[in-house]
């Protein structure tokens, strides 16, 4: 069966490319609709479908991909508390935080993003969600939010027990979380999408551009870029990071996050070649920066008695692509012998914390925060992370302790 017009119709006007959601598939649905609407001739059923917006909107219903979960990469979601926490309301408190998460499917996404912000410290009235999907049978769910065990997977599963009332095998979202997200149907792709509504602060779009073809992704990079505000954030699926323009995105300095920062206008060409110096100056945007100090040693650096080094500066930056892809080991590796050759580089030690702490390690991550932090006493983002390992361990009087550190190094830059 040749379903290739039906393949070009649904990429035409949602984007989706029919060999990445599966020819089989599509030929799957494409039976289901013809056996329901008693047509066996496929060349009428085409004529009927290009016709019949209803018959459009029940095949794409068949043909999409609602699959999700609760804290799905969960360490975007871990990412997005730090941030909160000790950026966004250490500096922009007063402000309202809007985030967008398209596409949201059933609606396990945007309510993580509404318990992580919760438990970040806002209160309901400081963040506002939007969620947007373009199959009115997933919003139907995700408006109901009442979810079976498939929407929880992995090993971290306490939330379930402080956020859900179990129902005989399903679980419901307590009502105070569930009215922190606000659902409407939309298509991504249609130019004017949202174009009533004022920017975001964050946008969440994960798991669909890894369907589309390039002329879709850029189409839709268009759409996020209008949507989102400068410095605002952008969070992608594991497997689209390929997919992102790179002199419009810096990566955020996070271990499989796959979070990016939009770059400020004005910023574009200086943000590549920041010195170590203007990081510490600028605490906030150093949690979310993408580069990393030139090989000239640090203001605070002793002269380095090493010989000269074969390895170039832009070593760290693969480490740090590859933690940013999440290939951990193969990064660590990179770091460790980074700081062979840089045995005072606070950078180095950071990156090495970070990605101790993304493979469990605490105890390894902390003794590495501690050396950058000792290296550079402002590292704002060293500092970000032994506060929140203190909390983790019940250390508040250590947390306490760091997090007043963080909160006079934003005063004074
Ligand atoms: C795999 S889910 C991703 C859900 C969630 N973001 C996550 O990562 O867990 C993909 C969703 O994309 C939606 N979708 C597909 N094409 C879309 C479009 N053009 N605009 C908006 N949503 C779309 C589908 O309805 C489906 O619910």
């Amino acid at each position: 069966m040749d379903v290739s017009p039906i393949e070009k119709l649904i990429e035409n006007k949602i984007g989706l490319e029919g060999s990445r959601i599966n020819s089989h598939h599509i030929a799957k649905v494409t039976i289901e609709r013809m056996t329901t609407l008693q047509q066996p001739d496929l060349n009428a059923y085409i004529q009927y479908l290009q016709n019949s917006p209803r018959e459009f909107e029940a095949l794409i219903e068949s043909a999409i991909v609602p699959e999700t979960w609760f804290f799905r990469d969960r360490e975007a979601f871990n990412f997005m508390k730090l941030y909160v926490k000790y950026t966004w309301l250490l500096s922009k408190a007063s402000k309202v935080l809007r985030v967008l998460s398209v596409p949201c499917s059933t609606g396990e996404e945007p309510y993580s993003i509404a318990i992580a912000l919760l438990e970040s410290g806002l209160t309901p009235n400081q963040f506002q969600i939007d969620a947007v999907d373009i199959s009115k049978v997933a919003l139907k769910k995700a408006r109901a939010y009442t979810y079976s065990e498939n929407s929880f997977r992995g090993n971290n599963l306490e939330f379930k027990s402080h956020y859900f009332k179990r129902q005989k095998c399903q679980y419901k979202l307590y009502d105070w979380i569930a009215k922190n997200v606000n659902f409407s149907w939309g298509n991504l792709l249609d130019p004017l999408f949202l174009v009533d509504r004022q920017p975001y602060h964050m946008i969440w779009c994960r798991n669909l551009l890894i369907y589309l073809n390039r002329n879709s992704q850029k189409k839709a990079f268009q759409v996020l870029d209008r949507l989102l505000l400068p410095e605002g954030f952008l969070f992608l699926g594991y497997a689209e990071l390929g997919t992102i323009e790179s002199d419009r995105f810096v990566s955020v300095r996070h271990p499989r996050a796959f979070a990016y920062r939009k770059v400020a206008t004005s910023n574009l060409k200086s943000n590549f070649n920041k010195s170590d110096k203007k990081i510490r100056k600028d605490p906030s945007r150093a949690m979310a920066s993408s580069s990393f100090p030139t090989s000239s040693p640090s203001p605070l650096q002793p002269p380095s008695h090493t010989p000269q080094s074969s390895v170039s500066p832009t070593d760290l930056q693969s480490a740090r692509r590859l933690a940013d892809e999440g290939k951990l080991e193969e990064a660590k590796s990179h770091c460790d012998a980074y700081i062979q050759q840089h045995r005072t580089s606070s950078e180095g030690f950071l990156l090495l914390g970070e990605i101790e702490q993304a493979l469990g390690r605490n105890d390894i991550a902390e003794a590495n925060l501690r050396k950058a932090v000792y290296l550079n006493p402002n590292c704002y983002e060293a500092l970000v992370h032994l506060a929140q390992l203190q909390e983790q361990r019940g250390d508040d009087r250590n947390a306490t302790i760091i997090r007043q550190r963080i909160q006079r190094l934003l005063e004074t830059s």
